[in-house]
């Protein structure tokens, strides 16, 4: 079991690379528009506790599992014990879900780009230019279809090594726009009142639904609960540090997540003039606020270029380890020519898109558990599937296995400072937890 792959070099590239792939859109579009309809402050609150419990104790486990079988989860499980076989199959299930509609999103962004390029930037600020777009047949498939295209051709080709050296420039300037987005979005005429909103937890806003949110949310943004994290375990060196690697992706990860709600809920406060109505409107909310502050600043239409430049790039490199991690499953499964199959899943995703898009529109009236189809995917495999899985890693390694397993793995290089809280939240809280989150999803709570 020791087979250790040609690894990253050293523990800033492992580190770099997983941040690629969680940071993404979950941070940027998805992260500020939950916080938003779910209390602000609260959400906040229990997405930070979330993260630093929860979060921890998954990523830690699926990267140890990884370099300590040097495998990817469809074979790893089944590797530490056979009766773990199937969590492999599980987890690699949920970027199949995921993929087809993430690129629906990165569509939007690609479009928003070239809105921005082509100097109408100032249209996209007027009400309903959102819905205008989404809700048309033709416009959001193609860039879609673009998306797709541009993340399979990477794969095809096999640069996903030169786009990840592009992204280590580019996600660094994405961090400091997003501070200075944030403090212009402050300077706005009744942002104050956002920020309060957002950074005061207000406790009777709290609710099961909150957590339930929060933890899909945790799962979609750290890449958790679909195998992602073991893979690039598996390229870890055994001399770096997994305990405190894990802790920087966190940190990384929360802390754009953090800023992103920062530059857009004061600013969602400042336009709508204090009406709370404007908070609920989900999965539009970056797309509809974002170019509203870009049109209020001098030299917004610039910033909004470069802006959603970096989004697009944020978005590819977690699209590029969805797919990649499609392609490889099909490769270990089938013996066809990686190219092929390239090509067939980048058709086949561009087939399973097509409802999710034009869920927004002409199919708006199709609705499954009441859900428009990119809603429907997004809870099955964020509210389902994704607790489901975490709910059986945790039971294989905390009785099957046992979190020995995982903790000698961590100690191959340094002591594993959080042992007694990984071990209790592995055998314990999170399974408990991941249950209720269960249930009151299927029951259709949330
Ligand atoms: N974590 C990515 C994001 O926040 C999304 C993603 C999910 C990427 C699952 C890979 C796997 O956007």
């Amino acid at each position: 079991m020791n087979n250790q792959k040609a690894g990253f070099s050293g523990k800033i590239g492992f580190i770099l690379a997983a941040s690629g792939s969680a940071v993404g859109l979950g941070n940027i579009w998805r992260f500020p528009y939950l916080a938003a309809q779910y209390g602000g402050g609260i959400f906040l609150l229990v997405y930070l506790v979330l993260a630093v419990t929860f979060g921890f104790a998954l990523m830690v486990t699926e990267v140890a599992i990884g370099r300590k079988t040097g495998m990817s989860a469809i074979k790893a499980f089944g590797v530490l014990n056979k009766k773990g076989s199937f969590i492999g199959v599980l987890a690699s299930l949920v970027p199949m879900i995921i993929f087809p509609y993430y690129c629906v999103i990165g569509g939007w962004v690609i479009k928003y780009g070239t809105v921005f390029i082509t100097g109408e930037g100032s249209a996209a600020s007027s009400d309903g230019y959102f819905e205008g777009f989404i809700g048309s047949p033709v416009s959001p498939l193609v860039f879609t279809g673009i998306f797709i295209f541009l993340t399979s051709l990477v794969v095809l080709l096999g640069v996903q090594k030169g786009i990840e050296k592009i992204s280590k420039i580019l996600m660094p300037i994405l961090l400091v726009l997003t501070i200075g987005i944030s403090v212009y979005s402050l300077t706005l005429d009744g942002a104050m009142e956002g920020l309060i909103y957002y950074v005061k937890p207000n406790f009777s806003a709290f609710s099961l639904k909150t957590v339930v949110a929060a933890m899909g949310q945790l799962f979609y943004s750290m890449s958790l609960a679909m195998g992602i994290m073991i893979t690039y375990g598996s390229y870890m060196q055994k001399k770096d540090n997994l305990e405190s690697s894990v802790r920087s992706i966190e940190i990384f990860d929360t802390a754009i997540a953090f800023l992103s709600g920062l530059m857009i809920i004061p600013a969602v406060f400042a336009f709508s003039g204090g009406d709370e109505s404007a908070l609920n409107q989900g999965p539009g909310l970056m797309f509809v606020t974002l170019p509203k502050v870009f049109d209020s600043m001098a030299g917004g239409n610039i910033v909004g270029i470069v802006f959603f430049i970096l989004v697009f790039f944020a978005a590819l490199t977690s699209s590029i380890s969805l797919m990649e991690t499609i392609v490889s499953i099909f490769m270990d499964k089938f013996k066809i020519k990686r190219s092929i199959i390239c090509i067939i899943v980048m058709f086949a995703s561009m087939l399973i898109a097509v409802p999710s898009s034009l869920g927004n529109g002409i199919w708006s009236d199709i609705l499954i558990m009441g859900k428009d189809f990119l809603s429907f995917f997004d809870f099955l495999s964020n509210n389902i599937m994704m607790p489901i899985t975490a709910l059986l890693t945790c039971i294989f390694v905390g009785f099957v296995i046992k979190t020995k397993a995982v903790e000698d793995e961590v100690e191959l290089s340094d002591p594993f400072k959080a042992k007694k809280l990984y071990r209790i939240m592995i055998k314990y809280v999170c399974p408990v937890f991941l249950v209720v989150i269960l249930i009151s999803s299927i029951i259709g709570y949330v």
